[in-house]
């Protein structure tokens, strides 16, 4: 099988997470990187031997490669994203698929238009834990959904870098479209609410309730208040409430923790782990899919564009509930 040549746009934190799991694809190579800081992208090369470092996105679009991650921050999508289904690459961007309604439309409609597949990466459709819970409400196990319960409730440092997005999009926009892959109806009104405990750039506390039209609830909650000292990075919980039954995903206790001198720590082993020196986890399910996809000509239908966009919308109406103090009704739906 001749090997694909990927590029990754945004050599960031999670741009490094890509190009760990693409070195556990076989007919896959990174083969170009662009970062609008020359430095990062530089360095990031020479972590993953990356042969190409292109100096400008037109450049990067110009070498050859046949896929493009864009894992530029969450208000850098569009441009990256359009030129390159312009240019005819198959394009994976990173959650939240925008920050605004008019860009997820500007991107929809450029995958519309393209030959290339394009691929929201929202994790949890493809995490195990997540994914077995969304299967079986999808198999009417629970019975008809009464209620869906998420928490995203994380460690302080860690919003030292996320505090520039406001955690009710930047956090909640995962549970928020696992919650509406799980519900299949539309969001009828939202309320919401913030509080910025430690003086951040944005609130480190949110919360909010979701209707749904056929009569569904659901609550979603993103804190960045653990101490650090606590050792636990991630508590994520999920339980989904139905006429015939429950489930539930929690990630704490966790099934894995160390006790050293250091302290107690529960590391991460779902969404993107290493072991034996090769990237496992969610995150790597959600691009060997793509591959899939990209491989097969099949537009990916584990997560569309217009779902994306209603994640976004839900996510969007709840900030503006928050900010506002009051409750936001949804009128339009993709
Ligand atoms: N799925 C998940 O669990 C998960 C986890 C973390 C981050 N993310 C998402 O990944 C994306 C990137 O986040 P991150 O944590 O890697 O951020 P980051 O700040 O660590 O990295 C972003 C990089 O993009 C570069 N950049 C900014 N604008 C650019 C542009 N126009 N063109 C090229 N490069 C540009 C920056 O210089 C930086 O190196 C975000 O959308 C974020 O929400 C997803």
């Amino acid at each position: 099988m001749t090997a694909l040549r990927a590029a990754i746009v945004g050599c960031g934190l999670f741009g490094e997470s890509h190009a760990a799991a693409l070195m556990a694809l076989p007919d896959v190579r990174i083969a170009a990187v662009f970062d609008i800081d020359a430095d990062k992208a530089q360095r990031f090369a020479e972590r993953f031997s990356v042969p190409t470092i292109a100096h400008s996105l037109p450049e990067l679009l110009d070498s050859g490669v046949d896929v493009v991650h864009v894992v530029t921050p969450e208000c850098a999508h569009r441009e990256p994203v359009v030129a390159a289904l312009a240019a005819g690459k198959h394009v994976l961007v990173e959650k939240p698929f925008a920050t605004s309604i008019e860009d997820c439309e500007a991107m929809t409609n450029a995958a519309e238009q393209a030959a290339g597949i394009f691929m929201v990466g929202q994790i949890l459709r493809f995490d195990l834990r997540y994914g077995t819970l969304r299967e079986q409400a999808a198999q009417g196990a629970f019975g008809r959904i009464v209620n869906v319960s998420a928490r995203r409730n994380r460690a302080r440092g860690g919003f030292e870098i996320y505090q520039r997005i406001h955690p009710g999009i930047c956090n909640s926009i995962h549970d928020i479209d696992l919650i509406l892959s799980i519900v299949r109806s539309r969001v009828v009104r939202v309320r919401a609410f913030e509080r910025n405990v430690n003086g951040y750039a944005n609130p480190d506390f949110f919360f909010g309730v979701l209707e749904f039209e056929d009569g569904s609830l659901a609550q979603v909650l993103t804190s960045w208040l653990i101490p650090d000292a606590a050792g636990i990075g991630l508590d994520d919980y999920l339980q989904v409430i139905g006429s015939n039954g429950s489930g539930v995903v929690a990630l704490q206790p966790s099934p894995v923790s160390l006790w050293t001198e250091s302290g107690y720590a529960a590391p991460d082993t779902g969404y993107e782990t290493r072991l034996n020196g090769v990237a496992h986890g969610a995150l790597l399910n959600e691009i060997e899919y793509f591959y899939r996809c990209v491989r097969s000509g099949k537009r990916p239908d584990v997560i569309t564009p217009a779902e994306a966009t209603n994640a976004v919308r839900v996510s969007l109406a709840m900030l503006e509930s928050a900010r506002e103090q009051r409750e936001i009704e949804i009128t339009e739906w993709s």
